[in-house]
């Protein structure tokens, strides 16, 4: 496999991407219950090592998606005033592209679980209630989806991709909404 640095594309060889989900499941020291979560959801090294081979197509895209995500948020009007009172559009699309790119550099250590606490935090401050929340993840997953279909080219690698992504943004809910 020669092409570990190259963007998602037809190229993109995953074959030997399966390991035993026991050698390669990932851990992090002192955190059991989040451990235990992460093998429920199969979340290996590998998908983390394919989140940073996705990364440079999600950077190409990123554009559309975090439009296409604030223009769902600001369809709700509701959603459009928490943001013009405790922020700007302009501003949270910045953190907002920051936070997706920053994803794919498949780092699940305790700063990300840190942070995922504050953004927790800041959600609650701001009066957001879970099922918004959750209904603007739907919105990511479904923009993610339809940029996997557009930057890969055959079915094995969009069936990982997808069950890769789909992995990460489950698990960010989860300690978002613990
Ligand atoms: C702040 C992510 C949905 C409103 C933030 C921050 C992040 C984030 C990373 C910044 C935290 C920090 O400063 O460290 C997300 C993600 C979402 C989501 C991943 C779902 C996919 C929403 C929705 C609203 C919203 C639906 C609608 C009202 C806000 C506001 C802040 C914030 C008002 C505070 C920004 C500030 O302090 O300037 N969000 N958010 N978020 N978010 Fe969200």
């Amino acid at each position: 496999n020669n092409n570990v640095d190259s963007p998602a594309s037809h190229s993109l060889d995953l074959k030997h991407q399966s390991k035993s989900a026991e050698e390669s499941f990932h851990k992090l020291e002192g955190h059991d219950e989040l451990n235990e979560q992460m093998r429920m959801i199969d979340l290996s090294e590998s998908d983390l090592n394919l989140l940073r081979r996705v990364k440079p197509s999600v950077e190409q895209n990123i554009d559309y998606i975090t439009d296409q995500i604030y223009n769902s948020v600001l369809g709700v009007d509701k959603l459009e005033a928490i943001i013009l009172e405790h922020s700007s559009i302009e501003r949270l699309k910045t953190t907002l592209r920051e936070h997706i790119i920053e994803i794919f550099d498949g780092k699940v250590d305790e700063e990300y679980i840190a942070k995922r606490l504050k953004i927790a935090n800041i959600h609650k401050r701001v009066g957001l209630e879970p099922k918004w929340y959750l209904s603007s993840f739907q919105n990511l997953q479904n923009v993610f989806i339809q940029v996997i279909y557009k930057e890969t080219h055959d079915d094995n690698a969009r069936l990982q991709i997808v069950q890769t992504v789909t992995k990460l943004l489950n698990l960010e809910q989860q300690l978002v909404l613990e």
